[in-house]
């Protein structure tokens, strides 16, 4: 969105944030012209009005194919700076900031470009936008476990420099079970572990990823409303959901944001944060959902102070940052 809110008194950390979802369109625009790709709209507007999206899939669609922008290191490390602007500006001080390797490999973009394009802006975050950063390398759950294997493998072996991995694209059909493998090797490797669950697919998925893969946190899980032992387990546990309202709303997982499960949630005591998942693509900023939220279903201070610190503790960085934050 255009109109920067005020940014949230409270320092916060973003846990669910896609990079190659901040790709605004004026970004998608100039990148092209650099590396002289022709796009398949005519200007922004045109763009503009792809970015009606009806269910997950459909917004996954125009994800991947605006990627086709980014080919070279200087592409992503662009990216990645125009995000820690923005985010610094919406309150953010620590980001733990998702990568799609295979969606880049898949159009022949090497694993170096793409993670040493954001790797290199992130190694300086603090220094210039005062928000710590981690890598984490998302996995698509719609391709197959030894693909994913596979360019694991390549990241340590060119010793990545990632916190974790995660699980991310299509979610219904499949499973989080279908990468068991993976997340034992990770595990193995030292990495934390995160996927996506219960965002479109059913709470069955978000005990899954808890049981089968060992996730410390789940990305969404607004599902799990929809099972009350679940919920008694997450808040018995303290296990962190990164919700993102906005998001939530275009891929159309809430029919509106007055509909959405987050003030039920924190009544329920779940550890619950706000994020912006997509930040280009969902209408805005991590200060544009809690404005957002507070408009239209008016959050007690005591929620926003408690959303905010949820998100510091929720996080993989330091005791000693988390103790500057918190
Ligand atoms: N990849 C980028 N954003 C996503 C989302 N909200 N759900 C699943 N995969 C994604
Ligand atoms: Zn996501």
């Amino acid at each position: 969105s255009d109109a920067q809110a005020a940014p949230p008194v409270m320092p916060l950390a973003e846990l669910h944030l896609h990079i190659e979802g901040t790709l605004e369109p004026e970004l998608i625009f100039a990148l092209a012209e650099r590396n002289g790709i022709e796009l398949p709209y005519a200007d922004l507007d045109e763009l503009r009005a792809r970015y009606e999206f009806t269910d997950l899939q459909s917004f996954l669609d125009l994800y991947y194919a605006n990627m086709a922008v980014l080919r070279t290191e200087a592409d992503f490390a662009d990216m990645t700076r125009a995000y820690l602007r923005r985010a610094a500006a919406a309150g953010v001080r620590h980001a733990e900031i998702m990568l799609d390797p295979q969606a880049h490999l898949s159009r022949g973009v090497s694993l170096e470009t793409c993670v040493n394009g954001v790797a290199s802006v992130l190694a300086s975050s603090r220094d210039e936008f005062g928000i710590s950063t981690l890598l984490i390398a998302a996995f698509l759950r719609d391709l197959s476990e030894e693909s994913a294997l596979e360019v694991l493998e390549a990241l340590l072996a060119m010793n990545a420099p990632i916190a974790g991995i995660g699980l991310d694209s299509a979610e219904v059909g499949n499973p989080p079970a279908k990468f068991e493998r993976l997340f034992a090797r990770a595990g193995e490797a030292g990495l934390r572990k995160i996927a996506h669950a219960g965002e479109e697919g059913p709470p069955s998925y978000i005990i899954e990823a808890l049981d089968v893969l060992g996730v410390e946190r789940v990305d969404h899980g607004i599902r799990c409303m929809e099972d009350p032992e679940l919920v008694e387990r997450l808040v018995a546990d303290r296990v962190p959901l990164t919700v993102c309202p906005l998001s939530n709303v275009r891929l159309r997982a809430v029919d509106k944001l007055a509909d959405h499960p987050l003030p039920a949630m924190l009544a329920a005591g779940l550890n619950v944060c706000v994020n912006s998942d997509d930040p280009a693509y969902f209408g805005g900023y991590v200060d544009d959902n809690f404005a957002q939220l507070e408009s239209v279903l008016g959050l007690s201070e005591f929620d926003r102070v408690r959303l905010a610190a949820n998100s510091i503790s929720s996080s993989f960085a330091s005791d000693e940052r988390k103790a500057e934050l918190l």
